[in-house]
């Protein structure tokens, strides 16, 4: 018999690596990127019960989340139901709460794993295969990011091609050190940032490990880089600003996460990334930027699965 009731961990996501080429003629952009599923994760609750989909969304960084029709989250239940009725499944109402800790516009994936993690919950309220083509299809449709946290929650590491949807997983990545990641209070809309996308790459490989892992930090540190970066701070100046001064105090540190705005370093323990958030609280210019979220994660890749 299925579950009535599921509660799943719907991961933040960042991309390790991100090569982009050309502007395809749906105005998507190819791409070859390694994503890693983190720590830091939204939480989600799907429960059997009466006719309607409905959504709750709650939790410290739900401010600007809508809970209507627009949520990435109802609109996932809906096609998972259509699916489940097209195969002659009861498909009943769900009551979905969204617990939202990861932030928005933040490069971080945080709806698109809302969006995964309710296909996965109504998928199995509904007696559904969650590795059914159609699902991954119907996933993909909404977003590009989408297919990623459904197909590798068993490691939450892959690397991903196409607009982001054909996913090859990886082995699990962990190891020793610590990952920091800040969210300025500014957003970066992802449309924006990819409209801003001139000739410039990196042209490197995304992933040049033999047997899948890196052996070292070091080793992961050495092939970091995102095709988005230059574009982002060209579309959002007050990015550019920010990196600068995480330049200045942190030198060749951080990253972008994704289109942005969050930024992620590598440092080699915990203690480290605790004095590095420290030593940015006691600067001037890092009160201004309000941070939405600043985290001190291990370095371990973390798929969606239960709460
Ligand atoms: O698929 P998603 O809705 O997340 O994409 C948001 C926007 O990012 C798209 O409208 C598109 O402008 C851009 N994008 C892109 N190429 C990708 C992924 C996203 O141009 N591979």
């Amino acid at each position: 018999m299925n579950a009535r009731r599921i509660a799943l961990r719907a991961p933040a996501k960042l991309n390790l690596t991100l090569a982009l080429f050309g502007r395809r003629p749906d105005g998507y952009h190819e791409l070859d990127s390694v994503f890693m599923a983190l720590e830091l994760a939204d939480r989600l609750e799907a429960e059997l019960s009466g006719d309607e989909l409905r959504l709750v969304v709650r939790g410290p960084a739900a401010a600007g989340v809508p809970s209507d029709g627009s949520n990435l989250v109802l609109r996932a239940a809906r096609a998972v139901r259509a699916l489940a009725a097209s195969r002659g499944l009861a498909a009943g109402g769900i009551e979905l709460v969204l617990e939202k800790h990861v932030p928005a516009e933040a490069g971080l994936g945080g709806g698109s794993s809302d969006a995964a993690a309710a296909a996965l919950a109504c998928a199995r309220l509904y007696g559904l295969d969650p590795d059914d083509a159609e699902l991954a299809a119907t996933l993909a449709e909404l977003g590009s990011d989408c297919a990623f946290f459904l197909a590798a929650r068993a490691t939450g590491l892959a690397r991903c091609s196409g607009r982001g949807e054909q996913v090859a997983p990886l082995p699990a990545l962990t190891l020793p050190g610590a990952l920091v990641l800040l969210t300025p209070a500014f957003g970066c809309a992802t449309s924006r940032v990819y409209a801003a996308l001139g000739p410039e790459r990196a042209g490197r490989s995304p992933w040049p490990f033999e047997g899948g892992a890196p052996a070292s930090l070091a080793a992961l540190r050495c092939v970091l880089f995102n095709d988005l970066e230059l574009a982002a701070e060209r579309s959002h100046p007050e990015l550019a600003d920010f990196r600068q001064w995480l330049q200045r105090l942190a030198p060749g540190t951080f990253r972008l996460a994704g289109s942005g705005s969050s930024c992620f370093g590598l440092c080699a323990d915990e203690a480290e990334g605790r004095a590095l958030l420290a030593r940015l609280a006691l600067d001037d210019r890092g009160r201004r930027y309000a941070f939405r979220g600043q985290w001190v994660l291990p370095v371990r890749s973390r798929g969606l699965g239960p709460a």
